[in-house]
């Protein structure tokens, strides 16, 4: 036998969730060609005793559909042992993007330095290839595309012509290999659409084999009446249902974790096919201006911000504000993250209450004002979630693992603001932290949530465990040096422990340190 390289005297945790068991992997031309004993052959060997050997990890929820266009290298990822990437989450999407939606997502490409040359997911897909990408890439289709693609951010229901053009533009998403659809229902436009549009969209998901994964339309006050939803749109489209990042956000909302469980335990029990994914964080991270009411995002960005300068609107909004966060430590919670201009740039990684103190102003008054300064582009981290009912999600027999960032490097166009520390620690912290620290979970279970069960989501059967003939997606870590080292004040440090990372056979971290190569693909359904 002949193999391009031999890992040999490894634990192999195959995916599967199977118990460990010592082996060697043999790879040969971007494949696992031998698992178990293998005979001293022909080729290089690496030493790979005292580690943990396993499937490349599944990030099922990603965000990297332009940090990857803007710099392939996705130090971030790779780093943590993520070889498969799934973007498009959330509603938001790089395909399809005409009329309105290109229109909005002008500014945030030109930040990363790039411009649209692209008309569709072959084309996307393309440019993505030509430059080169160190993971591998699936896409959904954003809900959000489809709409503001077609009617912009009216908020009405379309007409049927304009559920028509929806329906189109994601089947030909779909066919040219997007996994799926997805929906973020608290963003615009998502918002605006009624159960029975994301009904029909997802029953052309459904025909063509697709996934459904929802950012709920909301994930505190109305949580419950939010996963119902999702659990009707998976029964009656017939669809696998994805929530996304599940999680009881608020401490007013923690105790409906128990319930929101049952809801998804009853629903797979009557048949349906509902699972959730997780980031391994307490904090969530998301639009700053997030914390304002619905009503303030009204007819986008420019009314928004009228709205901001409004002496009136202000008060208006203050007082919500305030009745739905009446304590003065809730403007401790929130971090700025990140900021478009030079002169706030200081902000990043303060809270609201800081700036407040800061500019001399009630912490309300300094989030209008940078909101405004920031032209709405400010990122925020908000420590909403309870550490208890994390344990508890991880430990659902349907979980896996999301991390809900986008690929980033330590430097170049991706390097922007303080990005939630998910970015660069996800996997580590799960296997660091919960496995090994708290032994929440057994390994074997956790490398499940990270590989098989994501692949087994998607329908990616050609990777997700350690087995002959599957695609050499490897990781190979020290189980006792694994950690996380990512901080909300530094996110841009790369987690320990991680050694080595193959993407398609091709070693893209070598000794902790990424090697350059660029082996990932965009992998498309049916393809
Ligand atoms: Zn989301
Ligand atoms: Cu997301």
């Amino acid at each position: 036998m002949t193999a391009d390289l031999i890992l040999r005297g490894g634990t192999v945790v195959d995916g599967t969730g199977a118990p460990a068991y010592r082996g060697d992997v043999a790879i040969r031309g971007g494949r696992i060609t031998a698992v178990g004993a293998i005979d001293p052959c022909e080729g290089p060997e690496l030493d790979v005793s005292g580690m943990v050997v396993c499937p490349g990890f599944i990030d099922l929820h990603a965000h990297s559909e332009f940090t990857l266009l803007a710099d392939g290298r996705a130090w971030g990822k790779i780093l943590q042992g993520v070889t498969t990437e799934v973007s498009g989450n959330c509603g938001l999407s790089a395909v399809p993007l005409l009329g309105e939606a290109r229109r909005q997502r002008a500014e945030d490409l030109r930040d990363l330095g790039l411009t649209q040359t692209w008309e569709d997911f072959a084309g996307f897909a393309r440019r993505l290839e030509d430059q080169g990408i160190a993971v591998n890439f699936c896409t959904l289709v954003g809900h959000g595309n489809l709409r503001a693609s077609v009617m912009g951010y009216a908020n009405r229901p379309p007409d049927g012509r304009e559920m028509q053009e929806m329906s189109r533009l994601l089947e030909d998403a779909l066919k040219a290999g997007a996994w799926g659809l997805s929906t973020g229902l608290i963003y615009l436009p998502g918002a605006y659409a009624e159960t029975g549009e994301i009904m029909a969209l997802a029953r052309v998901a459904r025909s063509h084999g697709g996934l459904y994964a929802t950012h709920l339309r909301s994930e505190g006050d109305q949580l419950l009446e939010a996963i119902t939803e999702a659990i009707r749109i998976g029964e009656e489209a017939g669809i696998r249902v994805q929530i996304s990042h599940l999680k009881t956000a608020g401490d007013r909302n923690w105790r409906k974790l128990p319930d929101a469980l049952r809801l998804i335990r009853e629903a797979r029990e009557r048949g349906a096919d509902v699972a959730a994914d997780r980031y391994p964080y307490t904090a969530a991270s998301t639009d700053l201006d997030a914390i304002l009411p619905a009503w303030a995002y009204e007819g986008g960005r420019a009314a928004e911000l009228a709205r901001l300068k409004d002496p009136d609107t202000r008060a208006r909004l203050t007082e919500e504000i305030l009745a739905s966060h009446p304590r003065r430590d809730d403007w401790e919670r929130v971090l700025i993250a990140s900021v478009r201009t030079e002169e706030n740039r200081s902000l990043e990684g303060r809270t609201l209450a800081e700036a407040g103190a800061l500019r001399g102003c009630p912490p309300w008054e300094a989030l209008y004002e940078l909101l405004l300064e920031e032209d709405l582009q400010a990122m925020g981290i908000f420590f909403s979630m309870s550490e208890e009912n994390l344990r508890e999600i991880l430990r659902q027999p349907y979980l896996m693992i999301g991390s809900d960032s986008s690929a980033r490097a330590t430097d170049g166009p991706t390097r922007q603001g303080k990005p939630h520390p998910r970015t660069f620690g996800t996997f580590p912290r799960v296997l660091g932290r919960f496995v090994r620290n708290e032994r929440l979970l057994p390994l074997e279970l956790a490398v499940a949530m990270m590989t098989s069960r994501p692949a087994a989501r998607l329908g990616l059967d050609d990777r997700g465990v350690v087995q002959e003939g599957k695609s050499a997606d490897l990781v190979v870590f020290n189980p006792e040096a694994i950690r996380d080292r990512a901080t909300y004040e530094d996110p841009y440090q790369a987690p320990e422990g991680i050694r080595h990372v193959f993407v398609n056979g091709s070693v893209v971290v070598r000794d902790g340190a990424p090697t350059g190569a660029r082996p990932g693909r965009v992998l498309r359904k049916g393809g």
